[in-house]
C-alpha cells in the first residue's frame, strides 16, 4: 500500500470542527487505502510557548480523539512525534537546504505573527514548516491529507524533497497534498470571514470535538447569519450560511444543491436545527469513546508507545539514508 502522512498539533484540550471535517474524516476515509501514519506533533506545538503539564494531557487527549473518530491504532501508525528522534534530526538538515527566503514566504507564520510583530516570535516558529517538511519526507509519504490551510507547507515540502534529491540523489518521494474542495475550510460561527481556529477569538464560534452536546446546539443556533433570509450557498455573500450548509452537506451525506431545494423558503432557525442534529448525532459518540479512553491513560501510553516503535522504525531508515547521502562519517 502506498504510504500516506498527516498530523495535529495538540495546542488545545479539544480538536475543533475544522480539525474534524478538514482533516480528520479525509484520514478514516484514506487509511484503508494506504499505509497511514498519523502523528501527534508536540515538537511543533512547543514552538509558541506551553505549560508543560498540561503539554502532556493536549498531546493524550489529541491521541484519544484521533482513535475515537475512527482511526485504527492497529492498522494506521499513531505515535508522537517526539517519540521518534529523527524528526529534528531531519530537520536539522533540511534547514539548511532551506533559502532564508524561502522560508521567509510561508503566509502561516505571517499570519501568526500579524499581531506581535515576527521579532517577538521563537525561531522555532519560523522554522516550523521545514520541520514539517521532514515529517512527512520521513515516511516515504506519497499523499497528506490537510486542509487548505496547510497547502503551502506541503508545497515547500515538495520543493526542499525535490532540491534534496537533485543535489544528493534520489532519497525522498515527493508527496501530493490531499485537499477536500468542500471542506477544505470551516469557518469560525461567530465570525464567518475566518477559519475556525484552536486560537480563535470567539469561543461561541469553535465548535469542539469534546464539547457538550447542548453546548455545541447552544453554539449553532447563536451562528451569525445575515439578514437576507433565504438560504442559499454564496461563501461571498453569505458567509454564514453557507458555513452551515457545509457542515450539514458533509455531516449528513446530502449534496449542498439537494439542501437548498430542501430549505427552499424556510429560516434559518429550521437550517440551523438540523446542523445542530447532524453535529451533535456526529460528534456525541466521539465525545463518550474519548471519553472513555481518557480514563485509560496507562493504556493509552501503551498503545502509543507501539505505535512509536512503527514509526521509528520507517524514520530510522529514511534518516540512515539522508545521513549517508550527505557525506556524515558513519560511526562506524
Ligand atoms: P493543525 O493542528 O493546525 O490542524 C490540523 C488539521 O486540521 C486542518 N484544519 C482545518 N481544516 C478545515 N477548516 C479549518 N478551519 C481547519 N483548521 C485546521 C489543518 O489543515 C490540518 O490538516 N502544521 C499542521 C500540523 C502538521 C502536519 C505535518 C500536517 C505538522 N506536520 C505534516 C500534515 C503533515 C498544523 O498546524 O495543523
Amino acid at each position: 500500500k502506498p504510504r500516506l502522512f498527516s498530523g495535529m498539533q495538540p495546542s488545545a484540550d479539544s480538536l475543533h470542527a475544522g480539525n474534524y471535517i478538514g482533516a480528520l474524516l479525509q484520514w478514516k476515509q484514506l487509511q484503508r487505502d494506504y499505509d497511514a501514519v498519523f502523528s501527534v506533533v508536540d515538537l511543533h506545538a512547543i514552538t509558541v510557548p506551553q505549560d508543560p503539564a498540561t503539554l502532556r494531557e493536549k498531546t493524550r487527549r489529541t491521541a484519544a480523539q484521533y482513535i475515537a473518530a475512527g482511526i485504527d491504532p492497529s492498522a494506521s501508525t499513531l505515535y508522537v512525534q517526539s517519540h521518534v528522534p529523527a524528526h529534528a534530526q531531519l530537520a536539522w538538515v533540511l534547514n539548511t537546504i532551506t533559502g532564508m527566503g524561502e522560508a521567509s514566504r510561508m503566509t502561516q507564520f505571517k499570519d501568526k505573527t500579524a499581531k506581535q510583530g515576527a521579532d517577538s516570535a521563537s525561531v522555532g516558529l519560523f522554522t516550523y514548516p521545514i520541520l514539517q517538511a521532514a515529517d512527512v519526507l520521513l515516511y516515504d509519504a506519497e499523499i497528506v491529507p490537510v486542509g487548505e490551510d496547510q497547502r503551502q507547507h506541503i508545497e515547500l515540502t515538495r520543493d526542499l524533497g525535490q532540491r534534496f534529491n537533485t543535489r544528493f540523489g534520489e532519497t525522498f518521494v515527493i508527496p501530493e497534498v490531499s485537499i477536500l474542495k468542500e471542506t477544505a475550510k470551516v469557518y469560525d460561527l461567530q465570525n464567518p470571514g475566518s477559519k475556525m481556529s484552536k486560537s480563535g477569538e470567539t469561543e461561541n464560534g469553535i465548535l469542539w470535538l469534546l464539547d457538550e452536546p447542548s453546548r455545541l446546539v447552544k453554539k449553532i443556533k447563536s451562528a451569525v447569519t445575515d439578514n437576507d433570509g433565504s438560504i442559499h450557498y454564496d461563501p461571498v455573500g453569505k458567509p454564514g450560511v453557507s458555513n452551515l450548509l457545509t457542515l450539514l452537506s458533509v455531516l449528513g451525506g446530502t449534496s449542498v444543491e439537494s439542501l437548498e431545494h430542501e430549505f427552499a423558503g424556510r429560516g434559518y432557525g429550521d437550517l440551523k436545527g438540523a446542523v445542530a442534529d447532524a453535529v451533535v448525532a456526529e460528534f456525541g459518540p466521539v465525545r463518550e469513546r474519548a471519553l472513555e479512553l481518557l480514563a485509560d491513560p496507562a493504556e493509552l501510553d501503551r498503545v502509543l508507545a507501539v505505535n512509536a516503535d512503527r514509526a521509528n522504525e520507517i524514520a530510522e531508515a529514511t534518516l540512515a539514508r539522508v545521513y549517508d547521502r550527505v557525506g556524515f562519517l558513519p560511526r562506524r
